[in-house]
């Protein structure tokens, strides 16, 4: 968007209801931190400046935002107003629209800050509130109307009475302010009730008593609302992030058998007419060839690359691998560390034994090669083109098959006969 647009994210905050160790915007959503949401949603709306807030276990947090984001510290978390005013310092001769977003809101789209901003700068407002109905609006600031249904203020959940705790609608946390209107209001906040914390929602209030302009853009889609607390709000989360994935996937022509069962990282790469059964799960930093088929019951972790024409499944665990085209894996089995070539067949119950105790090692399959059912590849090891193995072989460290050599037993030796 524009250049005269700023972004301030606070991500500072321990999240005390997780009951967690790591802070709170580290913690997982389709297996991405919290955090790289919101950050990616900065980048599609294309805003330059952007500040983010960290505070508790900030040495985690530091290393998930990536370049071209300045950091600001809060030492002791006063709360949010105290937040935006740390931010404040790398924003010094920024004039313009400043954007709030918070960390614990990864299920915000594009779409919906483009319009908050577009409101905010064609209304020329001191601020605009994203604001959301809910039903259930428990744990959310709320939003108070005066007599012309104007915005006056937003009351936090602790201290609302209840009257003001009936009011559906809801902060969602994200505001657009005016930078000097908002740099004004923030001086005037106190600190709020008895955890001496300063809200950023007090500034509302503030510059309605001023006379300035305050509006608001309703979300439509509630889901985009939810702030994540704790662990509970992290499984809904996660439940809707997965459906969004699933069907983005399906929009470009990938069948997902069953959308509640399949677990698909953000970011992970699916190609057209591959079919994903039940049960699988995949990892970011996954992909998928073409016409496919995956599952049931596979795990894909990541630096799994699958060309076209696979098939995989059921019962599989691949890691760190590559499989070329063609080839067929389909009863249980684990390969890691390996690079597999075309059109290979691996039996059921293959392993690839990686790891030797204190090392991963790698594992070599040619193309054509057939690996009898139960062969165990002690890596490192590399199988020739067309060599096959017989059924419970144990090809052990180092031993490399030739092209088209048969090898049998334990541990497996040549028995001279050539495949073709
Ligand atoms: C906040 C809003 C509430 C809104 C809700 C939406 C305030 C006072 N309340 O409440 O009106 O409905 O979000 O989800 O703003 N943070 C800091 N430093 C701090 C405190 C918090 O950086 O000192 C960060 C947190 O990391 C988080 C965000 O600010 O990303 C919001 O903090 P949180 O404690 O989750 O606020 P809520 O109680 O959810
Ligand atoms: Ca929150």
């Amino acid at each position: 968007m524009k250049n005269n647009i700023a972004v301030i994210i606070l991500a500072a905050g321990k999240g005390e209801r997780m009951k967690s160790r790591l802070p709170k915007v580290a913690h997982q959503v389709c297996g991405r931190p919290m955090l790289f949401y919101v950050l990616d949603l900065v980048r599609r709306v294309k805003i330059g400046r952007a500040v983010a807030v960290l505070g508790y276990k900030h040495e985690l947090v530091r290393p998930l935002l990536g370049r071209n984001i300045k950091v600001a510290i809060q030492g002791q978390l006063l709360g949010t107003a105290d937040a935006v005013k740390k931010a404040l310092p790398q924003l010094k001769n920024f004039k313009g629209t400043v954007l709030i977003l918070y960390a614990d809101n990864p299920l915000l789209k594009e779409e919906t800050i483009k319009k908050l901003l577009k409101y905010h700068i064609e209304n020329n407002c001191a601020a605009t509130l994203l604001t959301a109905k809910l039903d259930k609006p428990e744990g959310y600031g709320r939003i108070l109307r005066d007599e012309y249904s104007s915005i006056c203020g937003i009351v936090e959940e602790k201290d609302a009475d209840d009257f003001q705790k009936g009011i559906k609608e809801i902060n969602t946390g994200i505001i657009c302010f005016d930078k000097d209107k908002l740099v004004r209001a923030l001086a005037q906040v106190k600190a709020n009730n008895r955890k001496k914390e300063y809200y950023l929602t007090d500034t509302v209030g503030i510059l309605y008593r001023k006379g300035n302009l305050v509006e608001s853009v309703n979300l439509g889609d509630v889901d985009e609302a939810l702030g994540i607390n704790s662990r509970v709000d992290l499984a809904k989360a996660n439940g809707i992030m997965q459906k969004r994935i699933n069907e983005a996937l399906m929009k470009e022509g990938v069948t997902i058998v069953d959308s509640g069962s399949t677990f698909i990282s953000q970011g992970a790469k699916i190609g057209r007419d591959t079919t994903i059964y039940p049960f699988t799960v995949i990892e970011s930093d996954v992909k998928i060839g073409k016409h496919c088929y995956v599952g049931p019951f596979v795990h894909l972790r990541c630096g799994s690359y699958l060309d076209d024409n696979v098939v995989l499944g059921n019962f599989i665990e691949v890691v760190r691998s590559r499989i070329s085209s063609g080839t067929l894996m389909k009863h249980f089995g684990y390969i890691g560390d390996a690079a597999v070539g075309h059109a290979v067949n691996i039996g059921a119950g293959c392993v690839t034994a990686n790891f030797d105790g204190k090392q991963k090692h790698t594992t070599v399959i040619k193309d054509r090669a057939f690996l009898g059912s139960d062969t165990i590849l002690v890596a490192p090891v590399k199988i020739g083109r067309g060599a096959k193995t017989g059924a419970g072989s144990v090809v052990v460290k180092n031993q490399n098959i030739p092209d088209g050599e048969v090898v049998v037993g334990i541990p497996a030796r040549s028995i001279k006969i050539k495949t073709r």
